[in-house]
C-alpha cells in the first residue's frame, strides 16, 4: 500500500472533520504528510521490537504535548486515519482489517500520551 497518498487524504479528512485542527499545522503540509507516512511503516516494521517503538512513540508524544496537542485530539486523528485506510484499501477492508488498525493506532496513541503525561503538564 503506498501511504503518502493515504496520507495526503488523511490530513484531508481531518481537516475536514476538525478544521480548527489545521491552524496547528504550518502552512506546507508535504514534509508532514511523508513524516506521518514514515512512522506508520516504521510501526508496522516494529512490531516485533515493542520497547524501542514504545521509546521512540512516548518522545513523539511528548513532542506533540509541547506542540499544544491534546489528549481529545487523538479521536479525531484516529477516526480520519481509518476512514484514509479504508479508502485506500478498497474492496480489501473489512472488519478484520479495521480491528487491526484500530489496535495498532490505539497502541501508537497509548505510548504517545503515556509520553505526554510523563513530560508534564501541558
Ligand atoms: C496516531 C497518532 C499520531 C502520529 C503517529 C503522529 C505523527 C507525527 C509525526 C511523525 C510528526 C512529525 C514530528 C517531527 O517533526 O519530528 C508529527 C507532528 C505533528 N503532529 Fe502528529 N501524530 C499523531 C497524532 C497527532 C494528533 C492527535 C494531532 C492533533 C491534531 C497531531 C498534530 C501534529 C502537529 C501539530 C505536528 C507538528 C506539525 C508542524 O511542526 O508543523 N498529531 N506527528
Amino acid at each position: 500500500m503506498d501511504l503518502v497518498p493515504l496520507a495526503a487524504d488523511f490530513y484531508d479528512t481531518l481537516f475536514q472533520n476538525s478544521p480548527h485542527l489545521r491552524a496547528l499545522f504550518s502552512e506546507d503540509m508535504g514534509p508532514q504528510v511523508a513524516k506521518l507516512a514514515q512512522t506508520l511503516s516504521s510501526a508496522v516494521a516494529q512490531l516485533d521490537q515493542r520497547e524501542a517503538l514504545h521509546r521512540d512513540l512516548m518522545e513523539l508524544g511528548a513532542l506533540h504535548r509541547a506542540k499544544g496537542v491534546e489528549t481529545a485530539n487523538y479521536a479525531a486523528v484516529t477516526e480520519a486515519l481509518i476512514a484514509a485506510l479504508a479508502r485506500a484499501s478498497g474492496a480489501s477492508w473489512g472488519p478484520r482489517s479495521e480491528r487491526a488498525w484500530r489496535r495498532l493506532i490505539k497502541g501508537v496513541s497509548a505510548s504517545m500520551l503515556d509520553g505526554a503525561r510523563r513530560a508534564g503538564p501541558g
